[in-house]
């Protein structure tokens, strides 16, 4: 491409993204969109190139759909690379390309219908859990509990029996790590990085015992590659079967965690919701795959959550070769950013964005979305793989729970946005919980 003094760039002009100061990067990205547009241009404190930051859903679209190919994944990307080693959230090209033809194919129906029990159970548990407080009026963590039932669950849906059996024999389950500790920096990883031992060992003892119980460590292990018939190579099974703890895990956590929080903030929505989860599911009985689509509000309520709270608040990228994009260069080596959080506040296709209002997601009204607008499981071929049994999961989890318990914001709370790898809140939130 040419150089810089002819190249047609974006806006922004000596402006300083400092992602080590998290805090504040939210409100200053916010700041800029407003006075330099959806795609400016901006630099890191101590990287001389530019990074462009989209929040313009055909530049998205562009980025993650119809030129994906140019496009690798950019900044915040190392950090990943060594907690995840090589899994399908890191890699790229054809290693990247024959993982998720193995692997996708696991997401579909049958493992939705097989999870649907388990999805109940972590309910239930986590209910029976909090019997306690709830009886003598102490209010809820609701972020610590949040993060311990999607723990919870994405263990026993890879590891099921065999999780119980560790926990039986050792007392304790070596997975809660995962949890005790929200900043991904190279301790965490290396700590991360041990529990490779207990899933190989798991690993081995099923083959030694011909042992395939329904869980999604047996299924990634007997994934084949269509053309060859060959299987992933051991390593990479532990990289991928890593990759979905932690994928699956702090994600759906954070978006139930803020689920909980604006429910209990809209008494009229939280009456629809649980109306809805009264007509379809049973109360204490274990539900049907009809009754669990036939949640099509909570669904709504789930979506529209996740626009105001993305729990992948950014999206990051970076050009493999020279691009152009509506009057726009990209020089190959650019980083672009495109955070959800943003996007998805963009008034041009949200009016009014900071109101919750599930009925923006109502079928009708999804239809006139850009589909670019709306980001929180990313789009195009690396578009999110758990999509539909992280909403199988929430959406069951509220309807279980809101037949039973109602909730309520404590005076006096603030709660402030901590933009880490995940959208999270800086303190914990805790809501009154009353039996219904
Ligand atoms: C509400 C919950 C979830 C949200 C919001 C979410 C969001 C995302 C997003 C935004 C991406 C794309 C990242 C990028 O392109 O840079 C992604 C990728 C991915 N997600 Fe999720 N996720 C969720 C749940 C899950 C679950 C439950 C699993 C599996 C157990 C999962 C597995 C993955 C994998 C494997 C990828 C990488 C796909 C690829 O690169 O081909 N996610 N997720």
């Amino acid at each position: 491409m040419s150089d810089s003094t002819t190249l047609s760039l974006p806006p922004g002009e000596d402006i300083i993204i400092d992602y080590h100061q998290l805090e504040a990067v939210l409100a200053k990205l916010e700041g800029l969109v407003e006075s330099n547009g959806n795609v400016f241009k901006a630099k890191f404190p101590d990287q001389d190139s530019w990074v462009y930051n989209i929040c313009d859903p055909e530049m998205a679209k562009h980025i993650l759909v119809s030129n994906y190919k140019n496009y690798k994944k950019g900044v915040g990307i190392k950090q990943i690379n060594v907690l995840l080693g090589r899994g399908i959230i890191v890699s790229e090209g054809d290693l990247w390309k024959r993982q998720r033809k193995m692997m996708q194919p696991l997401f579909g129906n049958k493992l939705l219908t097989q999870q649907l029990p388990l999805m109940i159970r972590c309910a239930d548990k986590l209910l029976a859990s909090w019997d306690d407080d709830i009886k003598a009026g102490k209010p809820i963590n609701i972020t610590e509990s949040m993060s311990q039932t999607a723990l919870d669950f994405i263990l026993h849906a890879l590891f099921s029996e065999d999780l119980d059996r560790i926990i039986a024999e050792t007392g304790e389950n070596p997975f809660l790590m995962v949890t005790d500790d929200s900043a991904r920096d190279l301790l965490f990883a290396r700590r991360f990085r041990q529990l490779t031992h207990l899933v190989n060992d798991m690993m081995q003892r099923r083959r030694a015992e011909n042992r395939w119980p329904e869980d999604l460590l047996s299924m990634v292990m007997r994934a084949t590659d269509k053309r060859s018939g060959d299987a992933m190579p051991e390593k990479l099974q532990i990289d991928e079967i890593l990759t979905l703890i932690i994928a699956g895990h702090e994600t759906t956590a954070s978006v139930l965690n803020w689920t909980w929080y604006l429910l209990a903030q809209h008494a009229d929505i939280e009456q629809q919701v649980l109306a809805e989860s009264l007509q379809h599911m049973p109360a204490d009985d274990m539900p049907s795959m009809e009754n669990s689509e036939q949640l099509q509000f909570i669904r709504q309520v789930l979506d529209e959550s996740m626009r105001l709270y993305p729990p992948v608040w950014v999206l990051t990228r970076q050009a493999i070769e020279d691009d152009h994009f509506n009057g726009i260069d990209i020089p190959a080596g650019t980083d672009m950013l495109i955070p959800p959080y943003l996007v998805h506040r963009n008034p041009a296709y949200w009016p009014d964005p900071e109101k919750f209002d599930p009925q923006r997601f109502s079928p009708e009204n999804i239809k006139k979305q850009h589909i670019g607008a709306y980001l929180p499981f990313a789009i195009g071929p690396r578009r999110c793989i758990g999509d539909s049994m992280a909403i199988q999961e929430m959406a069951l989890h509220i309807s279980r729970i809101i037949q039973k318990v109602h909730f309520e914001l404590l005076p006096d709370q603030t709660v402030e946005l901590e933009p880490l790898v995940n959208l999270r809140p800086k303190q914990d939130i805790f809501l009154q919980a009353t039996y219904r």
